[in-house]
C-alpha cells in the first residue's frame, strides 16, 4: 500500500470489489448468445457453499457433435477411422487406472498407458515422470497417486453429467459467452489432462488444443514449474471443491466502427503509474490479458511469460483454449471469475511454482468472483519497424479501445483498467508508443488507467512526465492521433516521447 506511484491514488479509481454491478438475474438474460451450462443461480453469501446445479439436472447428458459445440470425448460422434465408438474404450482405460489408484499400486507408467489407450496413439510423458518420480516427496507422491489422480479420473469419467452438454464454441465474429461452474471447468480441464479431446483433423484448426499432450511430454526445465502449478490446481479442488461460477464472453466490435481518433475532442483519462506491482495484484480492476490471437498463448506447451503465467496460477483460464476461436482484430475474449490457486517467483526461464493462493475475492451475484481479465493480443512485430506505420497504429488502437470499451452489463460504471507493457516483450513493442495507444483508448472509453511497468521506473518517470506535459497543455485523445500520426513519419530520430516533448501541442494543431 506504501509503494510509490504518480498520478491519481488507486482509492480515488472506481473498483469492481468496492462497487459490484448490479447484474439481472440469470433467469432474466433472454440472450441467445449466452449459453448457460448451469441452471440460474444466485449466489447467497450467508450459504456460500451452495453449488450451481448443471443445466439439464444431475445425472443427464445433451449430446451434440457439430461445428458449433466443443467435441467432447464421451460425445457419440467421438469415434476411431474404422467406426468403432471411443468413449467405452476411454472408460474402460480410466476405470482400471482408477482401480489401480484405489489399490495403491499404480505407478506414472500406468498414466502413460492410460493414456495410449484411450487415444490408440503413442504418448510420451517424461515432464510427469519426472515430477511426480524425482521433484514430488514420498509424501507429494502418495497424494497424487492415491487420491488427486483418482478424483481426476472420476472428473473426466463424469464430464457428460457434470457439463450436461457441450459448451457452445465462442467462434469468430460472434458475440457469444458460456457461463459455467467452477465444477464444471475442472471436469473439462480433466479431460485434457488425460489428452481425451478428439483432436481436429485438418491441421489448421482455428483452435488449440486442451490436451496436455505437450505440457506432459519432456521439454524445457521450467514446464515442470508449470504442471506443478496446474497439479496443484487440481490437489486444491480434489480437496475442495470451488463453488462459484465462471464466464467467457467474447466481444466482436463492429467492423471499421473504429472511434474517429482524429476528431476526438475527449480529455485525457487519470492514471496510475506504478513501477512494483503485477497486473494480476490489481484486484477490483479490469485486468489485461497479454494475449495471443489464439488465446493461451503457449500455455499448453512451453510458453510462459505474461499470458502463461496467468493461465497456469489461474488454472481454470486455461478452459478457454477448449472454444474460444482465434481473435481478429477487432475482437477481445473477457474471462470473468476465475479464480488464484498458486502463487509463482521469476519471469520466463526462471519462473518457479511458489506458494498455494488462497483467492479471496469476493463474488458477485451470480456467484462469480469479482475478477475480470480481458485476452488482448498485440500484434507481433518481426521487424520492430512495421509499428510505426498508421494501419498498425490503427490496428492496435482498435485493439485496445475494443477491450476497454465498457459492456453495458456494467451500468457505465468505468472501473479502472490494469495493464503494463502490452505487446513489448515477446511481441517487439515499443514501450512509449503501446502507453500512448493504451492511454488513448482507455481516455475513449472514459475510464482510469493503471500502468505497471513491471520494474522499468524509468518508464514510469519519463510516462508521468509527459502525463502532465500533455495534461497542462489540455491535450485531447485527437492530439496524441496527431503526435502518432507525425511521429510515424520521424520515428527514426527521437524516441515517440522525446518526440512529444519537442513538440508543443499548439505547434501540432498548425503543421
Ligand atoms: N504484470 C505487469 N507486467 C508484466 C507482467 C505482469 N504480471 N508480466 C510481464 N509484464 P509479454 P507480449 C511485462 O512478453 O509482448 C505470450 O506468449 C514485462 O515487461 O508476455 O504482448 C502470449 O501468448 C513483459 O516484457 O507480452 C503472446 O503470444 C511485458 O509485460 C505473447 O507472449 C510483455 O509481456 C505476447 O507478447
Amino acid at each position: 500500500a506504501n509503494a510509490v506511484y504518480y498520478g491519481t491514488s488507486l482509492a480515488d479509481i472506481p473498483n469492481i470489489i468496492r462497487t459490484p454491478p448490479i447484474l439481472s438475474d440469470m433467469q432474466d438474460i433472454h440472450d441467445p448468445d449466452h449459453v448457460f451450462l448451469i441452471k440460474p443461480f444466485k449466489y447467497d453469501p450467508s450459504n456460500p457453499d451452495r453449488e450451481p446445479e448443471p443445466i439439464h439436472g444431475m445425472e443427464k447428458y445433451m449430446d451434440a457433435w457439430d461445428d458449433d459445440h466443443v467435441r467432447l470425448p464421451c460425445s457419440l460422434g467421438n469415434v476411431t477411422r474404422d467406426g468403432r465408438h471411443i468413449w467405452p474404450i476411454i472408460q474402460k482405460a480410466l476405470a482400471q487406472l482408477k482401480q489401480k489408484c484405489d489399490e495403491k499400486t499404480v505407478t506414472v507408467h500406468d498414466i502413460k498407458t492410460t493414456i495410449q489407450e484411450s487415444n490408440g496413439m503413442n504418448f510420451e510423458i517424461r515432464c510427469l515422470k519426472q515430477l511426480i518420480n524425482q521433484v514430488f516427496s514420498a509424501e507429494e507422491r502418495a497424494i497424487f497417486l492415491y487420491t488427486i489422480l483418482s478424483k481426476m479420473i472420476s472428473l473426466a469419467l463424469n464430464v457428460g453429467t457434470i457439463c450436461g452438454q457441450p459448451p457452445r464454441l465462442l467462434r469468430q465474429e460472434s458475440n457469444r459467452s458460456v457461463t459455467m461452474s467452477q465444477r464444471q471447468a475442472s471436469s473439462l480441464l480433466a479431460c485434457g489432462f488425460f489428452c481425451l479431446f478428439p483432436e481436429p483433423h485438418n491441421r489448421h484448426s482455428t483452435y488449440q488444443s486442451l490436451n496436455f499432450t505437450h505440457l506432459l511430454k519432456s521439454g524445457a526445465p521450467w514446464k515442470i514449474e508449470k504442471l506443478k502449478c496446474i497439479l496443484h490446481y487440481f490437489r486444491r479442488i480434489s480437496e475442495d471443491m470451488p463453488k462459484g461460477v465462471l464466464t467467457f464472453r467474447r466481444f466482436s466490435f463492429l467492423k471499421n466502427s473504429d472511434p474517429k481518433w482524429i476528431e476526438s475532442q475527449v480529455p485525457l483519462s487519470n492514471i496510475h503509474m506504478i513501477a512494483n506491482a503485477t497486473i494480476e495484484d490489481q484486484h477490483g480492476f479490469l485486468q489485461v490479458d497479454f494475449a495471443n490471437e489464439y488465446i493461451g498463448g503457449g500455455v499448453m506447451n512451453e510458453g510462459i511469460v505474461q499470458e502463461e503465467i496467468r493461465f497456469t496460477i489461474c488454472t481454470e483460464m486455461l478452459v478457454s483454449v477448449l472454444f474460444c476461436e482465434v481473435m481478429l482484430p477487432n475482437e477481445c475474449i473477457y474471462l470473468i471469475g476465475c479464480e488464484q490457486f498458486a502463487t509463482y517467483s521469476g519471469y520466463a526461464d526462471t519462473f518457479k511454482a511458489k506458494a498455494t493462493f488462497i483467492d479471496k475475492t469476493p463474488k458477485d451475484s451470480w456467484g462469480r468472483k469479482l475478477s475480470q481479465v480481458v485476452a488482448m493480443d498485440a500484434i507481433y512485430f518481426r521487424n520492430p519497424i512495421d509499428q510505426y506505420t498508421i494501419s498498425c497504429m490503427n490496428r492496435e488502437l482498435f485493439k485496445a479501445y475494443a477491450s476497454f470499451h465498457l459492456p453495458k452489463s456494467m451500468n457505465n460504471f468505468a472501473f479502472g483498467i490494469a495493464t503494463g507493457n502490452w505487446g513489448c516483450g515477446a511481441f517487439n513493442g515499443d514501450r512509449h508508443l503501446k502507453a500512448i495507444i493504451q492511454l488513448m483508448a482507455a481516455s475513449e472509453a472514459r475510464r482510469p488507467l493503471i500502468y505497471c511497468s513491471f520494474h522499468d521506473k524509468h518508464l514510469i518517470e519519463s510516462f508521468w512526465a509527459i502525463y502532465e506535459y500533455l495534461q497542462e497543455q489540455k491535450a485531447t485523445v485527437g492530439d496524441l492521433y496527431l503526435y502518432l500520426n507525425q511521429y510515424s513519419m520521424q520515428h527514426a530520430q527521437s524516441t515517440l516521447f522525446e518526440f512529444i516533448f519537442s513538440t508543443p501541442v499548439s505547434s501540432l494543431k498548425k503543421s
